[in-house]
């Protein structure tokens, strides 16, 4: 990340916005829910998706750039040798990937700091 680039801050609820409604869609697409006990798919709060392991893998590590996340590789591209997620798609939009690596090189803010008006 470039440092004195104009960046629009991304907050929690964005980021969960993002991933509920990839699955929504990705639902929709196939006529289920996903399969029990692979994936945690909806994280309720910000500490559940960072504390969060899929599949051997954790989601976001302490000092991880964001690009670099498992979370963010598994959206992006595919982890291992597992397909890109979720599964079989439909995918996130390349600037939704952009939120949530900027959501974590930004240290994750839950929403704008007390006081100020953004
Ligand atoms: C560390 C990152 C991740 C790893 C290592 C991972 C790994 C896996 C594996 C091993 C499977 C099962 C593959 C199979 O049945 O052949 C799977 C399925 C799936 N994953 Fe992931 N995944 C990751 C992240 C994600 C994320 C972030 C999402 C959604 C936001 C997601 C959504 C799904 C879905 C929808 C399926 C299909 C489940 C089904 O068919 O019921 N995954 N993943």
């Amino acid at each position: 990340m470039s440092s004195g680039s104009e960046q629009i801050p991304v907050y929690w609820p964005r980021v969960k916005e993002i991933l509920d409604g990839v699955m929504n869609r990705w639902e929709e697409r196939w006529g289920r829910e996903g399969y029990p006990g692979i994936h945690e798919y909806y994280w309720e709060t910000s500490q559940k998706l960072k504390d969060s392991v899929l599949s051997g893998y954790r989601s976001i590590e302490p000092g991880v750039p964001g690009k670099d996340t498992w979370l963010v590789k598994a959206l992006a591209r595919a982890v291992a040798t597992y397909g890109k997620m979720p599964l079989r798609g439909p995918f996130l939009a390349r600037t939704e990937v952009e939120d949530i690596i900027t959501w974590i090189d930004t240290g994750m803010p839950e929403g704008p700091p007390k006081g100020s008006e953004e």
